[in-house]
């Protein structure tokens, strides 16, 4: 298929990795980040354009999707783009809930029609939505999970609507992903809520993943690269865990790392 792949929120961490991967792998990569000063550095290593784009923003989302379906065609998108922020759900505020979802649910809602309005007009394409691990109970993440959760069910539901015009739509959901990613700030935060040295929650952490080490942004990269390709072209609506094992879990071990936050 010709065309581009636009990767959002590939500035740095896991979508940086992707952005580097989906190169390697033929595809031509744009990147789009709000972080643009970030981005054309990144983007500058890798040998791609990068792209002022905030996803909670449709001004912003209309006009750079539209902007590579037009100087490139656009054969794939990675909503890789998000937010993350340690809230109990007694202390979450509205603003916070409204920003974590802003751009979560509908900063992806709004980037997956403006990529399916552009591929429906063209010859199919395919987009994969970055979730998250575990779609169950995670203390100090009400906000952020149920985000991912309708981001879940965003997928499923584009996937059906669009299956027949060639279009595939799919999830990747990444366990704890380590050093060089924005989510290591939340567990060290976390670390420190809990009293523990970084290197003692970092054993834990390790000892909870059945694989015994952190998921790094290359084994994410990969599922991604593999759903962009002709290997998943029978897979749509369908997510790959990326977990090392944690999502086999029948109840997530790091409850055990809980203190009663209500003490
Ligand atoms: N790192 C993990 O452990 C982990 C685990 C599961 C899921 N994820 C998901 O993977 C994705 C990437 O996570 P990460 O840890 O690499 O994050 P990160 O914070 O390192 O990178 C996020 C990128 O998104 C960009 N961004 C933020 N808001 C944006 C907006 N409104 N518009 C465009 N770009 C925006 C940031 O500038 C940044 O470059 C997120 O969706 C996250 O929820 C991460």
């Amino acid at each position: 298929m010709t065309g581009a792949v636009l990767v959002t929120g590939a500035a740095g961490g896991l979508g940086y990795a992707i952005a580097k991967r989906l190169v390697r792998d033929g595809h031509s990569v744009v990147i789009g980040d709000i972080d643009v000063e970030k981005a054309n550095e990144s983007a500058a290593e890798i040998g791609v354009p990068a792209l002022r784009l905030d996803i909670s923003d449709e001004e912003s989302v209309v006009k750079v999707v539209g902007r590579v379906a037009c100087s490139h065609g656009l054969s794939g998108v990675v909503n890789n783009a998000g937010v993350h922020k340690n809230l109990s759900v007694v202390g979450t505020s509205s603003v916070d809930w409204d920003r974590i979802h802003s751009v979560n649910a509908r900063g992806t809602f709004l980037m997956c029609r403006e990529a399916a309005r552009h591929m429906l007009k063209g010859d199919g394409g395919s987009i994969v939505n970055i979730i998250t691990r575990v779609q169950f109970g995670n203390p100090f993440s009400a906000a952020y999970m149920s985000s991912k959760s309708a981001v879940h069910s965003l997928t499923q539901c584009l996937a059906v609507e669009v299956a027949k015009a060639g279009i595939r739509v799919n999830g990747v959901g990444p366990g704890h992903v380590g050093p060089g990613t924005g989510m290591v700030r939340n567990f060290e935060a976390k670390a420190e809520s809990l009293g523990l040295e970084w290197n003692e929650f970092e054993t834990m952490v390790h000892r909870s993943i059945p694989l015994g080490r952190w998921c790094r942004p290359s084994d994410v990269a990969g599922a991604v690269s593999f759903l962009m390709s002709e290997n998943a072209e029978f897979m749509t609506g369908e997510f790959i865990y990326v977990t090392g094992g944690f999502q086999a879990y029948c109840e997530a071990p790091e409850i055990s790392l809980l203190e009663n936050p209500y003490d």
